[in-house]
């Protein structure tokens, strides 16, 4: 019977740990280029719902808001920023960066566009967890269903219709999803309360 000899086994061993350390080392780095690449789409996807927001206003604004913000506290939600668009009258809007923290998978974050009428410019979810499938019309790329908020205020529903339909209110909800577009509803309705208590702070440049 052939004999392996104890350097020949040695030799073997010192080989696997060697390609242990190797393959752990890839594996780091795999890991690392992963999270830094997911925080990077993460931020670009940000943008470029700031940048569809901005789309929403004519002409005459600066076009930069995301460069200034003003702090306010939501009652809800604690401290929060909004980002004025200055036009030649003044503040026309305000772009809220808020959130729902009752979404189905936890915390859905939102811009929120109103203007100095109180209306709603524009509403876009900018980071999710939601259930692909289920709860994530929420989401522009996916649905339309985020621009039915266009156009609405405090008065346009009144209070009891702003809600899901399942809940008695006017915005639809998703098949068999409806823990979702209701968070969604909540926090816009909340903003705009939010907002109209604080209009003096937001708006406070808006020349007469
Ligand atoms: C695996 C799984 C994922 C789900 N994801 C969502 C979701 O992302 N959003 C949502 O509104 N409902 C989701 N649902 C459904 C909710 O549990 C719930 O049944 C639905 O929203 C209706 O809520 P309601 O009874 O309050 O009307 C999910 C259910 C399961 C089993």
């Amino acid at each position: 019977m052939a004999q392996i000899d104890s350097s020949q086994f040695r030799l073997g061993n010192s080989h696997a740990l060697t390609l242990t350390v190797i393959a752990l080392l890839i594996s780091l780095l795999l890991a690392a280029t992963k999270w830094v690449t997911h925080e990077q789409i993460i931020a670009n996807e940000q943008l470029r719902q700031q940048q569809l927001l901005l789309q929403l206003f004519p002409d005459g604004t600066d076009n930069n808001p995301f460069s200034h913000s003003i702090e306010f506290t939501d009652p809800a939600r604690g401290p929060l920023k909004a980002y004025p668009l200055t036009g030649p009258d003044g503040i026309q809007a305000v772009i809220v960066d808020t959130y729902a923290n009752d979404g189905y998978n936890g915390r859905i974050e939102m811009l929120i566009a109103i203007k100095k009428d109180l209306s709603i410019a524009g509403v876009r979810v900018t980071r999710h967890l939601e259930t692909p499938g289920l709860g994530d019309d929420i989401d522009h790329r996916k649905s339309d269903w985020i621009t039915t908020f266009t156009g609405k205020s405090l008065e346009r529903p009144s209070l009891p219709m702003w809600s899901v339909r399942k809940d008695g209110g006017e915005f639809d909800q998703f098949t068999g999803a409806t823990v979702t577009p209701r968070a969604v509803v909540k926090t816009v309705h909340d903003t705009l309360v939010t907002a109209t208590e604080h209009f003096d702070i937001l708006f406070k440049d808006t020349k007469p």
